[in-house]
């Protein structure tokens, strides 16, 4: 194979001929004639990601080959499913979503814990060419009603519960509250009843899903346009509403099947987990479509890299299951480094079979690198992506060719993505200065097209601020041998956990409180989850108000309207915030304090004094 540079370039001088090879690896009923025209890739190409995904690897022999491991310490269950039961069951649900009229083009919300379930009701809906939504377990029911509201399913799938290790959640009345405060009616629900929770079912609307699925006769692939949507992924932006980034079929397909054995280095018939949860795009990616497109076993784990039961919860599935490439975020590794900071607990299972630690979804600190690589004694391998982009952005790409690591990088831009660092003129930043990442357009295939029923907002989002470049949100640099370094958000988007959230929509639900006259969140640097919101609230005059009060008031707000994900629980009462002299809040000056950077008092603050108050705040003094 080629090196690294040479794939690289002709990625980005000859990017038909280069994708058009790769289309090869993926089954069309319609092989695409043009591999790219007007922003689209593969516009006359026909599939079905589904075939792709189950059927030919039946039809090619892989039917008595594991492709997905439910591995569920909360619940102490292990399941396998081979290739060829997953198709049955993907088969007969997608029976089950035709009987409720699901047609191609329909959408279906899926709310679900980490059950196999969650991954079969997704690729039934690819059978079908409906297009999914999936909404992660950790939103509260207000999150859920705004994302039906603008998904409009025609169906809504769900289970009775998900499992944290101190709780069992009740998902099916959160979800008929999001029914209820909704204006969308789906026509039904179909519910998993799971054992260690029933859920009421509501006649007429919603369904038992094991009878429906009884019932039901198989369904066969849809043939769609390569174009048409596979998914909807809503996503945080810096506003309280929600994007819902749209992934094709084709360009999909193809990309993340080059992904599997060009940028993770692995084969078909590889054991491949990504410790992720379905909800996230992570979880579409490299849980659910790559590794089955690829042929891979793929890992489905319900449980937390600590406390389930032990630190040691991630290396006994590795060894257990003889996992190849692992696949998490930065903070699961801090999460078991700070229980287990001599790693005791990985040395008590036998880890040879592990080649590659993969992190991604927030910034990989230098600490956690070294640490997880002298645990392990395996390459581990910081690479950057987004939602938006659906597979990484940059990369060591292993199966290319592996470069030398440098702790701090993503190391280069992965094949198909030219990536520019620009300054407020829209000019290429020379090495080493910070800048705005950007990719120049055209975005190679499986990032996301446009959103959902939003083409002015995804134009204003990412197209708008430099032109012929797509904004990716993310400020950085490029160091002068072409190794990327991403630094953060640009934005007022935050990152909790590998979680993205928007301060703006705590920010609404802050101000709603009726004793607040205005409010700013943040991120502030924390050494587990890398970052976590804390509020600023300014109360309204006269009201007269226990701090301590307003802050447990206001994070039991979060909580109830933005869900337990958002890990909202520090808010402190200021007299002013930082500002303008035209009223802007200094978020930026914020956000350098927050993170204990120099900062500098800008010359248009109204008021100085408001600055040493956040910082005592941040640092809680
Ligand atoms: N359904 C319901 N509630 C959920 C949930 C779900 N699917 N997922 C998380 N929550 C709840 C948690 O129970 C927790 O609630 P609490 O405030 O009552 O404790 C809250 O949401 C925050 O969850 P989480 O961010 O997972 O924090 P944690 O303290 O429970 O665990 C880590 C911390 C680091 C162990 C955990 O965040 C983790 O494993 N992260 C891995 C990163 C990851 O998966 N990233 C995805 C992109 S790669
Ligand atoms: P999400 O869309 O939820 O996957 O979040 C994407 C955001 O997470 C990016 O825009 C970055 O801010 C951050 N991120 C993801 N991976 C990395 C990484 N390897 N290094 C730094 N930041 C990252």
């Amino acid at each position: 194979m080629s090196g690294f540079n040479e794939v690289y370039r002709r990625s980005i001088d000859e990017p038909e001929a280069f994708w058009g090879e790769a289309a090869l690896g993926i089954d069309w009923d319609v092989p695409p004639a043009t591999v790219h025209a007007q922003g689209r890739w593969f516009p006359d190409g026909r599939l079905n990601t589904c075939h792709n995904a189950l059927d030919r690897h039946v039809a090619q022999g892989r039917g008595e080959q594991a492709a997905l491991i439910h591995d569920s310490p909360v619940t102490g269950v292990v399941r396998v499913f081979t290739y060829a039961e997953l198709l049955e069951q993907v088969a007969r649900t997608a029976g089950m979503l035709r009987g409720l009229g699901v047609t191609a083009g329909d959408t279906v919300v899926i709310y679900m814990p980490m059950v196999p379930e969650a991954v079969v009701a997704m690729l039934a809906c690819a059978r079908l060419g409906a297009v999914h939504s999936v909404v992660f377990g950790g939103f509260a029911a207000g999150e859920l009603a705004v994302r039906i509201d603008h998904a409009r399913p025609k169906v809504v799938l769900s289970a009775s519960c998900g499992i944290e290790p101190t709780r069992v959640v009740a998902y099916k009345p959160l979800l008929d509250d999001a029914l209820e405060q909704a204006a969308h009616r789906p026509a039904h629900c179909v519910v998993l009843q799971r054992p260690q929770c029933a859920a009421e079912l509501t006649p007429g609307r919603d369904l038992d899903w094991a009878a429906a699925v009884r019932a039901a006769e198989p369904a066969g692939c849809v043939s769609v346009a390569a174009t048409d949507p596979l998914y909807i992924l809503y996503t945080s932006g810096t506003t309280g509403s929600p994007k819902g980034v749209v992934r094709d079929n084709g360009g999909h397909a193809v990309a993340l099947h080059w992904s599997m054995s060009h940028v993770y280095g692995a084969a078909p018939g590889e054991v491949y987990w990504a410790a992720s949860d379905v909800g996230w795009v992570v979880g579409h990616s490299y849980i659910v479509y790559a590794p089955l497109l690829a042929g891979c076993t793929t890992v489905l784990y319900e449980g937390k890299p600590v406390g389930t039961p032990d630190p040691g919860a991630f290396w006994r599935v590795v060894a257990e299951h003889g996992v190849r490439t692992l696949f998490t975020a930065p903070t699961a590794i801090r999460a078991i480094k700070k229980e287990d900071p001599s790693g005791n607990f990985a040395k008590k299972w036998d880890l040879s079979g592990l080649r590659y630690l993969f992190l991604a979804g927030e910034r990989l600190d230098p600490d956690t690198y070294h640490w997880a690589s002298d645990l392990l004694g395996v390459p581990v391998i910081d690479h950057w992506w987004q939602t938006e982009t659906g597979w990484p952005i940059a990369a060591n790409c292993v199966g290319i060719e592996a470069l030398p690591l440098k702790p701090g990088s993503p190391t280069r831009p992965v094949p198909g993505w030219d990536v520019h660092v620009l300054d407020a003129d829209g000019r290429d930043c020379p090495p080493g200065t910070e800048g705005a990442v950007t990719v120049r357009l055209p975005l190679p295939p499986g990032s996301l097209p446009t959103l959902y029923r939003d083409d002015e907002r995804f134009t204003r989002s990412y197209l708008d601020r430099y032109p012929g470049h797509y904004l990716t949100g993310d400020g950085g640099h490029l160091d002068e041998d072409g190794y990327l370094y991403v630094m953060g958000r640009i934005d007022d988007v935050i990152n909790v956990a590998g979680h993205r959230l928007s301060t703006g929509s705590m920010e609404e639900v802050i101000a709603s409180h009726p004793d607040v006259a205005e409010c700013a969140v943040i991120g502030v640097a924390d050494e587990l989850k890398g970052q976590l919101p804390m509020g600023f609230v300014v109360l309204k005059a006269g009201a007269e108000r226990d701090r301590d009060e307003m802050e447990r008031e206001l994070t039991a707000l979060v909580r109830e309207r933005i869900g337990p994900v958002a890990a909202f629980r520090r808010a402190v009462v200021v007299s002013r915030l930082p500002k303008t002299r035209s009223g802007k809040i200094l978020r930026a000056t914020m956000r350098d304090i927050a993170d204990g950077r120099p900062y500098a008092t800008p010359s248009t603050i109204e008021d100085p004094a408001a600055l040493p108050e956040i910082v005592r705040a941040v640092k809680g003094t």
